[in-house]
């Protein structure tokens, strides 16, 4: 059964999936991870309106050529990335992203990446002008060398780009934060003081590949 008919099927039984986000309601809580999924690609092997909301990929002011390959690699239990947020930049997911998202019914909540403050602000204020119904600020990407993770792993911080992004946009703001630290709570609620709707958790963890037997990555 896709998720179409779960809701159906839950809505005659008279059990309502819908949730509700920050004053945002999505008809069911099921949405895509961030850099895992592509409107594009995805749309070829299910109807994104069975979704309750996509997030897409991180979205930068400008294009950002991510990390040099290889930047994936294989493990026994999974794989490990650093794809370093490659993107095409906040002017071309506007005029060629969004319009193909919007054709399904579902929510759209835009991922925000940047090197620094600035660079947040700039891709919030693009965003702004459009219909996303909500943005998700990524301070926790641990494959960017400035920026990302680095906002993510100091309370200050994060409530800064917080208090800065807030001011530029009235939609909701959810941060997502790293697992990569050793008291999460601390920034989830400093977050949280500077206005965050909701906190997206968990952003990539750590990870290492280590081959025993000859002691090396
Ligand atoms: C290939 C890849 C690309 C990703 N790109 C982004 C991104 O652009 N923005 C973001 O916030 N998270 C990104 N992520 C992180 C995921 O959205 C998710 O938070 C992470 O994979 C942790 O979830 P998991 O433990 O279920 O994998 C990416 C993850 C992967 C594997």
């Amino acid at each position: 059964m896709n998720n179409a008919n779960i809701d159906k099927a839950a809505a005659a039984k008279g059990i309502d999936l819908s949730v509700n986000i920050a004053g945002v309601t999505l008809k069911n809580p099921i949405t895509t991870a961030s850099g895992t999924f592509s409107p594009h690609e995805s749309s070829e092997f299910y109807d994104l309106s069975e979704l309750g909301a996509m997030i897409t990929k991180g979205v930068a002011s400008t294009p950002w050529d991510g990390n040099p390959v290889p930047r994936i690699a294989e493990t026994y239990g999974g794989m490990i990335n650093a794809v370093g947020l490659q993107n095409p930049g906040v002017d071309y997911y506007i005029e060629n992203e969004l319009p193909f998202a919007r054709k399904f019914d579902t929510k759209i909540i835009a991922n925000v990446a940047g090197h620094s403050l600035q660079e947040y602000c700039d891709v919030v204020e693009r965003l702004n002008e459009t219909d996303v119904d909500m943005l998700e600020v990524n301070i926790s990407c641990p494959n960017v060398k400035e920026g990302g993770i680095g906002f993510g792993t100091n309370p200050d911080m994060a409530a800064t780009v917080t208090r800065e992004v807030k001011k530029l946009t009235n939609k909701p703001i959810i941060i997502k934060l790293t697992p990569n630290v050793t008291d999460i709570t601390s920034i989830a609620k400093a977050v949280e003081a500077e206005g965050a709707a909701a906190v997206s958790l968990i952003n990539t963890l750590l990870g290492m590949k280590i081959d025993v037997h000859r002691k090396r990555q």
